[in-house]
């Protein structure tokens, strides 16, 4: 089990994403806290991780554990942020999981406290897969990256990346999932319909999602020349609008995390 202590301030999907991963991966740590605003999710919450702390309505007592994780919604940030200033420790680590908010301003907000990251987690750190990319004030020395990635890496793998790019990880690993996931689980329905059972049916749209990813980025073909290996496409017709749909979706999403 981890030995570190955890702060959570909100306790909605990212948390439970987050202690989720550290069950799976060994077991929930001893010291863990979450504070929201809303008693009924917290409740949800210790129900179903019976050995955390919760603290409804109560900001500051999350934010005395080694890592505090800020799990609430961008606007709401620099509120939280002004409200937990006075109880932070020399010994915690703040992490926001919000994009838009940078580090200038959080530190501006939390005058001048040092240890403070910004991470974009992704939903499959849940099962241990986790794409998080990360970036750290200027202001954290070395020893405390190093002691803090050893801990993410439970979740998955942590690459630390440039500020300027967490928005853009933000719509294309943080949000990517949900472009996905129904598709998949339709085909998965629809392969039952056509026979397969649910077992053979997950296996085979596993093993295919992973080859078409591989076969993509990693075979040495161009994209034209990966497209033409299967002459049938039953989507063909419907693939420029699909393409407008993700770039005019995406592309306001991502000028909108940027304030652009
Ligand atoms: N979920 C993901 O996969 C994911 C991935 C990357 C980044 N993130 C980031 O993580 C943050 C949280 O996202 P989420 O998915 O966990 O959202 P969520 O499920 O909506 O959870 C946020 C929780 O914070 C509570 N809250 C609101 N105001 C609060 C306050 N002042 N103090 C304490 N708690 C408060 C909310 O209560 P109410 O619902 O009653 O308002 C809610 O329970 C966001 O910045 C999001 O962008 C999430």
């Amino acid at each position: 089990m981890v030995k570190k202590s955890l702060g959570f301030i909100g306790g909605g999907r990212i948390t439970r994403i987050i202690l989720g991963g550290l069950k799976n991966a060994g077991g929930i740590p001893e010291d863990v806290v979450v504070s929201d605003i809303n008693s009924e999710t917290l409740q949800k919450l210790k129900n179903e991780f019976p050995e955390i702390l919760i603290a409804p309505r109560d900001n500051t007592a999350p934010v005395k554990k080694e890592i505090v994780f800020l799990a609430v919604h961008p606007p709401l940030i620099s509120d939280v942020l002004k409200e937990i200033t006075p109880f932070l420790k020399p010994t915690t680590f703040l992490i926001s999981l919000a994009p838009k908010v940078r580090i200038k301003n959080i530190l501006e907000i939390v005058k001048g406290f040092p240890k403070v990251a910004r991470m974009i987690p992704n939903a499959c750190s849940i099962i241990n897969q986790g794409y998080n990319p990360i970036t750290f004030a200027e202001t954290v020395n070395e020893i405390d990256k190093k002691s803090l990635l050893d801990f993410l890496s439970l979740l998955g793998e942590c690459p630390i990346v440039s500020e300027e790019k967490l928005e853009a990880y933000a719509v294309i690993t943080g949000m990517g999932p949900t472009y996905f996931w129904f598709q998949f689980n339709e085909l998965k329905e629809l392969a039952k319909g056509f026979g397969l059972s649910e077992k053979e049916a997950v296996a085979g749209i596993e093993k295919m999602v992973i080859g078409t990813i591989k076969t993509l980025f990693k075979s040495g073909l161009t994209p034209e020349q990966v497209m033409d290996l299967i002459p049938v496409r039953p989507f063909a017709e419907k693939e420029e609008e699909i393409k407008k749909i993700f770039r005019s979706i995406l592309e306001g999403l991502y000028k909108k995390l940027k304030g652009v």
